[in-house]
């Protein structure tokens, strides 16, 4: 596929995007395209679920059929309508089953759209979950994918670094640290057994491909509540036992509940200020403005605790102009750029 049109389309499409920016309807009547749509958007496995395909394939050949004006010269494809008829005979599951399945997600990394096989990043994730307790960290979020904007293009903020990340999820912003941007090491951790355990998964899953087999990155359990300096040097140990030299913090959505967010400053005071100050580490950490009140409980928790909080200048693509990590911002996004206060600052 080399129309920019088709392949934006398709990388959306990979990722399950809800709401895709679909060619022109003109030029989904070539035949030849709809060979190429066929052979890449439901020809074979992979392909995104029953569900996710006929509700696309209905679109497309809605938007085909209202520009065919001689139905003697053009048509939609037969592949195409085989294909629809075949994915109406498969069984609909109930909106809350659809809701809280996983999916093989295809994560297509924002390269020009010229690029030949760009490298794409598998996670196992539930993409439709509205938002519930423990399984929050079942699917990836958005300030998550806003992050992984950011961060793949600033490549020299994480280039060599030794990163913990907490409250990981589903591990794709680590896997990207390790596996493309050249990370040191990264420590990907998140307070739920389950959620660590699918956070491995994922980064196995891409273990030949975008991360090297040499490992550079370890998922871990690590409750923010657990911020004994002992305890925390353990967890953050690598396999051979020693202590990297951290100097990265990243979060992305972690900033959501009023109720954890103290706990979250003193876990970040006590990594900056009392282990790991004299490697000049920092934080980024992205936040979903839901609620302007908990942002800015969580910026009054870091500076009690001599942690400065500053707003990242960035400002991402809208979804029709991204080219990878797709996103809608329903609601505003920021990252935020922390530091221990230094005593210049304190003055
Ligand atoms: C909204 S999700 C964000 C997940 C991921 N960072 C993303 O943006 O896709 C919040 C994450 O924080 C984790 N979390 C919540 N409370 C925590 C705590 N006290 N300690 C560690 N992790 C916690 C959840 O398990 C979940 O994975």
């Amino acid at each position: 596929m080399d129309d920019p049109q088709l392949v934006h389309f398709y990388r959306q499409y990979m990722q399950q995007v809800q709401n895709l920016s679909f060619p022109p309807a003109k030029l989904l009547l070539e035949p030849d395209v709809q060979d190429q749509l066929y052979k890449h958007f439901f020809d074979g496995p992979l392909k995104g679920p029953a569900a996710y395909q006929r509700k696309v394939l209905k679109q497309l050949i809605s938007l085909i059929e209202r520009v065919i004006d001689d139905p003697d010269e053009d048509a939609v494809s037969d592949q195409l309508m085989e294909h629809m008829g075949y994915l109406s005979t498969l069984p609909k599951d109930d909106p809350a089953t659809e809701a809280s399945q996983t999916q093989i997600i295809t994560y297509i990394l924002p390269e020009p759209f010229e690029a030949r096989n760009p490298p794409r990043i598998l996670i196992e994730e539930a993409p439709n979950l509205l938002a519930a307790g423990s399984n929050v960290g079942l699917r990836t979020w958005e300030a998550s994918l806003y992050l992984t904007q950011y961060l793949h293009s600033n490549p020299n903020l994480v280039s060599g670094k030794s990163i913990i990340e907490l409250g990981a999820g589903t591990g794709l912003l680590s896997i990207l640290a390790a596996g493309r941007l050249n990370a040191a090491h990264v420590m990907s951790t998140d307070g739920l057994p389950h959620v660590v355990e699918s956070m491995e998964k994922n980064i196995h899953r891409n273990q030949r491909t975008v991360l090297q087999p040499s490992t550079n990155i370890e998922a871990k359990v690590l409750d923010w509540a657990d911020d004994d300096p002992d305890v925390l040097e353990d967890t953050l140990s690598i396999r051979n036992g020693d202590l990297p030299n951290y100097n990265l913090i990243l979060g992305a959505d972690i900033t959501y509940s009023p109720d954890v967010v103290p706990v979250l400053a003193r876990l970040l005071m006590v990594l900056m200020i009392d282990m790991f100050a004299d490697n000049g580490i920092e934080a980024l950490i992205s936040a979903t403005v839901r609620n302007e009140k908990t942002l800015s409980v969580f910026r009054d928790a870091c500076v009690e605790r001599e942690l400065d909080v500053t707003e990242v200048d960035f400002t991402c693509p809208s979804v029709k102009e991204q080219r990878g990590f797709f996103h809608e911002q329903a609601f505003p996004i920021v990252i935020m750029r922390i530091r221990a206060r230094t005593k210049d600052s304190k003055d």
